[in-house]
C-alpha cells in the first residue's frame, strides 16, 4: 500500500509543498527551543558553571580579575551574566558555588560549624595565630568568643566614643586650617588604627603605634598569602612581623602584671582573669593571637566603610544634607565645644540609616566563605562534601528582588523593614561580626564630625578600584579637601 512509484512520491511533495515546509519548520522549532530551554534551565540540582581543567579550573581569570582596577567581584558577575545566579568554579583547586540568596544565607548561617566550617587556610593560622577566633574549632571559639565580647560592652563602647571623637575633632581641625587636599583613606586607616590600639592596649606613643601598624600590615598581607618561607615573599615577612608583635604584646602583659603599668581597657579586663579557673579566661596566647585578630579584623574593614561613605554622600547630597541637618541638631542640644556621648550617637537615627546603606553598597568583605562538612542541597541544588559555599553578600545586597533600585545611595529605605538574611554586612549566626557595634559608632561619629563641620571636595572623581585587593577600595583613596562651616 506504501510502496509509491518515484513520479508518484514527487507529486505528492509538489501538492503537499507548503504542509511539508511547515511540518519542516515546527520540528526545526522545536528542535532548537528544547535545547535552549535545556541550557536556560537546568536541572535543579545541578549548578551550571566552567569548572575548566583539574586544579587550575578558572584560577587565572580570577586571578586577573583580583589584578584589574575592575576589582575581583568581576570574576563574580561575569560568570552571574554566562551561568545565572547560581554558578559554580574551580579556584586553586577547590569547587567553589557562589551562593546568590538570603535564603541560602539564611541555611548556611544557621549550621554554621555543623554543616558548614570556615575553611582552614594554612597561611592565616600561620599569621594570626592558631588561638584566633578566625582558626579554633567550635568549643574553644565559643569560650573565646564569650569572653572577648565582654570588653565590647556599652560601658567599654561609651569610653570608645568619647576618646574617638576627641581624637577625630581635633586631627579633622587641623586637616581643614591646612587647606591641602588629604586622602580619605589614609586617614581613616591610620585613625581607626590609633584609636583601636588605645581601646585594646592604651597604647597612644606615635613611635610604637607606627611599628605595631607597619608589622599588621605584614601579618594581614601575609594571611592570603602561598605559605613558604622564602626570604622576601610576604609570607615570610608576615611570619617575621608576627614575631616582632608578639614580643611587644608580651612586654606590654609583662609590664602590667608587675604593677609598672596600669590601664583600664581590653587587655587589662582580660588580665583580671588571671586567677579565674581555665574554662572562664584566656591563656596568653589566646589573648595575644586575639589583640592580632581584632587590630586586624577591625582597622581595613572600619576604615574602608569610612572612606565609601564620604564618596557616596558626595555623590547624593540630598542624604548629606538630611544627615548633616541631624547632625547639627544634635550638636546644637550640647554645650559649646562638649564631645558626643553614646547616648548622642543613639539618637543618629538618620545616621544609623547611612551607615547601613554605605555598607549595604560598599560591600567591605564581599562573600564569607564556608566548606561543606557534608554532602547537603541548599534551595534544591546538591553541594558536595568538601565543595566551598561563598554566601554572596554582594549579590543580596544589590539584588532587585530585596532592594528597589539597588543601585541608588538611598538611606531611607531602611525606614521599613528588611526581608530576614537580606543585610548581611557583618555576617550572622555564631561568627557575627564581634565588633559590629564598635564598627557602627565609629562611622557614625565619623560622619558627625565630618557633616557637622564641615564641606567638602572630592578631588579626584576616578572610579577605579585598588589591585590586588579583597576588600573593595578606591584606588585614589578618595582624596578630599574641607572646608569649615559655620554653626550659628
Ligand atoms: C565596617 C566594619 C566591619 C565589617 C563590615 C565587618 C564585617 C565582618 C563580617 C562579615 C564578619 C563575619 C565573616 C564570616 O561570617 O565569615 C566579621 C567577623 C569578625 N569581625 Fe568584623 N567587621 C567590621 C569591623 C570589625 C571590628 C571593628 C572588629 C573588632 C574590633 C571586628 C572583628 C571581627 C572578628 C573578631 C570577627 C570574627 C568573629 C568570629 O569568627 O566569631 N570587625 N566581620
Amino acid at each position: 500500500m506504501w510502496s509509491l512509484s518515484k513520479q508518484e512520491l514527487l507529486f505528492l511533495v509538489q501538492s503537499y509543498h507548503q504542509v511539508f515546509m511547515v511540518a519542516m519548520f515546527a520540528i526545526v522549532v522545536t528542535f532548537f527551543v528544547s535545547k535552549a530551554c535545556k541550557r536556560v534551565i537546568p536541572e535543579k540540582s545541578d549548578i551550571p558553571g566552567r569548572l575548566g581543567i583539574p586544579f587550575l579550573g578558572e584560577t587565572f581569570s580570577f586571578l586577573s580579575a583580583t589584578n584589574s582596577t575592575k576589582g575581583c567581584y568581576n570574576f563574580v558577575r561575569l560568570r552571574r551574566l554566562w551561568h545565572g545566579k547560581w554558578f559554580k568554579t574551580r579556584l586553586f583547586g577547590k569547587i567553589h558555588v557562589f551562593v546568590p540568596s538570603n535564603e541560602g544565607a539564611r541555611m548556611i548561617f544557621a549550621s554554621d560549624f555543623v554543616q558548614f566550617n570556615k575553611g582552614y587556610v594554612k597561611s592565616m593560622a600561620d599569621a594570626v595565630g592558631k588561638k584566633s577566633l578566625l582558626c579554633v574549632p567550635h568549643e574553644s571559639h565559643k569560650r573565646i568568643r564569650r569572653l572577648l565580647s565582654d570588653p565590647f560592652s556599652m560601658n567599654s563602647l561609651a569610653k570608645f566614643v568619647e576618646n574617638f571623637d576627641k581624637v577625630l575633632s581635633e586631627r579633622l581641625r587641623n586637616l581643614e586650617t591646612s587647606r591641602k587636599s588629604f586622602v580619605v583613606l589614609d586617614f581613616s586607616m591610620r585613625i581607626t588604627f590609633d584609636a583601636m590600639c588605645n581601646m585594646l592596649m592604651s597604647v597612644t606613643e606615635d613611635s610604637l603605634l607606627r611599628q605595631i601598624e607597619k608589622d599588621c600590615t605584614a601579618v594581614s598581607d601575609a594571611m592570603l598569602s602561598l605559605p613558604v618561607m622564602i626570604p622576601g615573599t610576604r609570607y615570610y615577612k608576615g611570619i617575621e612581623a608576627r614575631k616582632r608583635l608578639m614580643e611587644t604584646f608580651r612586654e606590654i602583659i609583662k609590664r602590667r602584671r608587675s604593677g609598672r603599668e596600669s590601664s583600664e581597657d581590653f587587655l587589662e579586663s582580660m588580665l583580671q582573669r588571671d586567677s579565674y579557673p581555665s574554662n572562664e579566661k584566656l591563656d596568653d596566647l589566646e589573648i595575644l593571637d586575639n589583640i592580632l585578630t581584632l587590630i586586624i579584623a577591625g582597622q581595613t574593614t572600619t576604615a574602608a566603610a569610612m572612606m565609601w561613605s564620604v564618596k557616596f554622600l558626595d555623590e547624593n547630597r540630598e542624604a548629606q544634607d538630611l544627615l548633616r541637618e541631624e547632625q547639627l541638631a544634635i550638636t546644637k542640644k550640647k554645650p559649646g565645644g562638649a564631645y558626643l556621648t553614646l547616648e548622642d550617637v543613639n539618637r543618629m537615627s538618620y545616621g544609623s540609616k547611612v551607615v547601613k546603606e554605605t555598607l549595604r553598597m560598599s560591600n567591605v568583605l564581599l562573600w564569607y566563605p564556608r566548606v561543606a562538612l557534608n554532602d547537603c542541597k541548599i534551595e534544591g541544588y546538591e553541594i558536595k562534601k568538601g565543595w566551598h559555599v561563598n554566601i554572596d553578600a554582594t549579590c543580596i545586597h544589590f539584588d532587585p528582588e530585596l532592594y528597589q533600585n539597588p543601585m541608588k545611595f538611598n538611606p531611607s529605605r531602611f525606614d521599613g523593614m528588611q526581608k530576614p538574611y537580606s543585610f548581611i554586612p557583618f555576617g550572622s549566626g555564631p561568627r557575627t561580626c564581634l565588633g559590629i557595634n564598635m564598627a557602627k559608632v565609629t562611622m557614625l561619629v565619623f560622619l558627625h564630625r565630618l557633616t557637622r563641620g564641615y564641606t567638602w571636595t572630592v578631588d579626584d572623581m576616578d572610579t577605579s578600584l585598588e589591585k590586588k585587593a579583597h576588600i573593595p577600595r578606591l584606588r585614589s583613596g578618595c582624596p578630599i579637601t574641607l572646608k569649615a562651616i559655620k554653626v550659628t
